[in-house]
């Protein structure tokens, strides 16, 4: 069913929300991609009708599906403000977080397909598991390594310009959105994939750090850095805002010179 204004607030609304406010609510339909590990054979489209207003985010919808609906519906969520990544889900064929993803800002002329991200094993409706995704950031060591200590009560000091070379993977969230959108990762389980790459940009390039070299070498393999294709899905795909494809271009610059 296509989405229709509706002329009423909803029953259980505070009074003044359409009257004062003139927002309106709509009814959206969402075409989600639901499995069943335990009953299912494939995954399955399933459509709900969702009463909204624009101001609500797809995460308000999938809340009201699990609530109101059917509470079988399997997502992940914490924060539900774009701090903790766990939300990240293909909506409308992009990787998005639902928590961010405002119901004004998508076409609710038509259904929204909402599905689990790509490349990852599917577990159940919308969560997938991201042990593999874990393991490639866990190997690049995504800790601060140094071979001397600070000074006896002194903090590892570091330049303002020094700090900046590396302040854009620094926000990284760990949501997956941009691993998950990679047409490499999908057909090579084995790439470590851009979300691990932004993470040791964020120490290769800290001053304070001693170890570069040695994650200079990981990325260096087969299933490395030098599998990135540059299509730029990972920077159009991260929520905050990360440019992936750059970070991953001067980690590559890095290799190079640490191969001479
Ligand atoms: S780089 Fe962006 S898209 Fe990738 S895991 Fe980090 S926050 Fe998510
Ligand atoms: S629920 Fe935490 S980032 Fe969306």
């Amino acid at each position: 069913m296509a989405a229709t204004a509706l002329a009423e607030a909803p029953a259980d609304a505070p009074a003044e929300d359409a009257e004062d406010t003139g927002i309106q609510a709509f009814l959206v339909t969402f075409i989600i991609r639901r499995f069943d590990p335990e009953v299912d054979e494939e995954p399955r489209w399933v459509d709900y009708d969702v009463e909204l207003y624009s101001t609500d985010r797809v995460l308000d919808a999938l809340h009201k599906i699990k609530w109101e609906v059917d509470g079988s519906l399997t997502f992940r969520r914490s924060c539900a403000h774009g701090i903790c990544g766990s939300d990240a889900m293909r909506i409308n064929g992009r990787n998005r977080l639902a928590c961010k993803t405002l119901i004004k800002d998508l076409d609710i002329s038509k259904p929204i397909y909402v599905e689990a991200i790509k490349g990852l094993p599917l577990e159940k409706d919308l969560v997938v598991d991201m042990e593999p995704f874990f393991a490639s950031y866990r190997e690049i060591k995504p800790f601060l390594i140094a071979n001397s200590s600070p000074e006896s009560g002194k903090e590892r000091v570091q330049t303002i310009a020094n700090r900046e070379i590396f302040d854009d993977t620094t926000k990284c969230i760990l949501c997956a959105a941009c691993t998950s959108s990679c047409p490499v990762f999908w057909t090579d389980g084995q790439y470590f994939g851009p979300a691990a790459i932004v993470n040791a940009h964020r120490f290769i390039f800290d001053s304070r750090d001693d170890a570069g070299d040695v994650r200079l070498d990981i990325l260096n393999d087969k299933e490395g850095v030098w599998r990135c294709r540059t299509t730029f899905n990972c920077t159009e795909a991260c929520p905050r805002g990360i440019e992936v494809t750059k970070a991953i271009a001067e980690v590559k610059q890095a290799a190079m010179g640490a191969r001479r």
